[in-house]
């Protein structure tokens, strides 16, 4: 108990935790509402308990500084569950250590610097182009007396899992490919969230063990592992010509397999990655985006002049024309302020004892940035709440990691190592959708849901639907309709 006194004295105040359960009855689904609500009480800096595992969350941009610039060295490691994490063998889930560092230079060559993604540009151009005609068949398929809304999330999710199945393997996946990918990212999140409680009370650490047992997760790693080696097979046989031209990160890794030491575990892992941290986060936030815009008409309408005024209706806005369309780079940039898909980040784990705002952050303590609520800060921005692209008009504000009022990418070490390629993504599929098409509510009048799931990925709880009217321009696309 001496101990235990020590160890937390001086950490930073919190609501009162519980015996064995810390504050875990306290906590609303939606985390992030919970740590808001609290640091309303406590201050910017709190302490929460999640059973006996101490958890600090800090909620302004001065601390985010100390966090993910001043003391980042100590605060680099990262909280995970060992086992659906294969002991932090991947990226993702590593500690901060030298094979964390040469992992993270080898995806920052070869995937992510400014020419590799130069050189995939004509590929995700073209995913886009099969996106507006997706589209576009389905609104065909209507009938002009009554037109049929759309689900946006259907095209999103398509265009960016194919971009970076492009990436990652080269092709993009088939139907049953997909769909098994879906599944076991499903699956994955169930067992993660099974027996968490347990996880953090350290002598219940066994219940956790028996309700997980090690069968499901070795038959679930099991599966995921087929589904890895279908999903490369054609690569290891070189059977498809299409690699020759974009032979996808995973050949480039099993290339360097030996000369980089690297198992066929930690391979698996780092494509894994890219495929959960690169899929959803960027579709909800355009999704998020496509809602603010049905929602204020007026921002749609000032994106759509300037697509029209510099991109013109006689071909499909291109990644070369995002830097002469400055009101579509706002968008992007007012899209990833409000709505961070990542609203806590990744969680970060202390390697050492550090001291944050004056209190104490003891070795093993788990470290959450709370980019929603310091991107929302009433004391950075003016009408914080509400979707005003215009904003990034007035001030020049990076938001990959520079300026830490805005941190939807995170800051420091382990910042999003494909902020640039993201958010390329993004002005494109979003260009792409303004430019093609009136986006507007099925039922005048009738407001859109903008209630978030609860969870690490904020995604509308209600998909959006909408009405997409073709615009000029898609007359350049033509279309197979059978
Ligand atoms: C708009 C879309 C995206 C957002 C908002 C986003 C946000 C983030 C955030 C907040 C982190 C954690 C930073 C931290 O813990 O300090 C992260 C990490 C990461 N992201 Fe992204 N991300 C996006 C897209 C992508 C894409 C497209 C990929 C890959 C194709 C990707 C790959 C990764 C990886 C590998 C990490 C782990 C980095 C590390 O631990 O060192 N992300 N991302």
């Amino acid at each position: 108990m001496l101990y235990q006194r020590w160890w937390t004295s001086n950490i930073p105040p919190g609501p009162k935790p519980k015996f064995m359960i810390g504050n875990f009855h306290q906590m609303k689904p939606h985390w992030t509402h919970s740590f808001l609500e609290w640091s309303q009480t406590y201050g910017p800096i709190i302490s929460v308990w999640m059973g006996s595992q101490l958890s600090v969350v800090v909620t302004s941009s001065d601390l985010a500084r100390q966090v993910l610039r001043d003391k980042d060295h100590q605060l680099s490691n990262r909280q995970r569950s060992d086992k659906m994490t294969q002991d932090g063998t991947d990226l993702v889930w590593s500690d901060y250590t030298p094979h964390y560092v040469k992992l993270r230079k080898l995806c920052t060559l070869e995937l992510f610097s400014l020419k590799s993604i130069e050189n995939f540009r004509s590929l995700r151009e073209m995913e886009a182009r099969s996106m507006v005609e997706s589209i576009l068949k389905d609104v065909k398929k209507s009938d002009d007396q009554s037109p049929k809304p759309v689900v946006v999330r259907k095209y999103l999710a398509a265009v960016v899992l194919n971009t970076i199945s492009r990436l990652m393997i080269g092709k993009h996946f088939g139907d049953e490919e997909g769909k098994e990918f879906k599944a076991i990212v499903e699956k994955e999140f169930l067992l993660s969230g099974e027996g968490s409680l347990f996880d953090n009370v350290w002598w219940l650490r066994w219940v956790s063990a028996w309700i997980i047992s090690d069968k499901a997760y070795l038959s679930h790693m099991e599966r995921r592992t087929k589904w890895f080696r279908g999903a490369i097979k054609p690569i290891l046989e070189e059977e498809d010509v299409a690699f020759k031209e974009h032979q996808g990160f995973v050949r480039k890794l099993l290339e360097l397999k030996e000369k980089k030491e690297l198992t066929e575990e930690t391979v698996h892992g780092v494509i894994w990655n890219m495929f959960t941290a690169g899929s959803d986060t960027t579709a909800v936030i355009i999704e998020w985006a496509m809602a603010e815009m049905i929602k204020c008409r007026d921002v749609q309408e000032k994106a759509q002049q300037e697509l029209d005024s510099v991109v013109g209706t006689e071909r499909l806005m291109t990644e070369a024309d995002i830097p002469k369309l400055p009101y579509l780079q706002c968008l992007v940039k007012e899209a990833l302020r409000l709505h961070p898909s990542t609203p806590l980040m990744l969680p970060h784990k202390a390697s050492e004892t550090v001291w944050l705002g004056g209190y104490k952050v003891p070795k093993g303590t788990t470290v959450y940035v709370h980019v929603e609520a310091i991107n929302r800060d009433p004391a950075n921005w003016r009408n914080a709440d509400e979707f005003r692209p215009e904003r990034f008009l007035l001030e020049d504000i990076d938001v990959k990691g520079r300026d830490f009022r805005v941190l939807p990418f995170g800051s420091g070490r382990r910042v999003c190592p494909a902020a640039q390629l993201s958010m390329n993504l993004m002005a494109l599929v979003m260009g792409n959708l303004l430019q093609c098409f009136s986006w507007s509510s099925p039922i005048p009048g009738e407001s859109i849901d903008m209630t978030e799931n609860p969870g690490l990925l904020c995604s509308m709880r209600t998909p959006v639907q909408a009405l997409a009217s073709p615009r000029a321009v898609t007359r350049v696309v033509s279309l197979n309709l059978d």
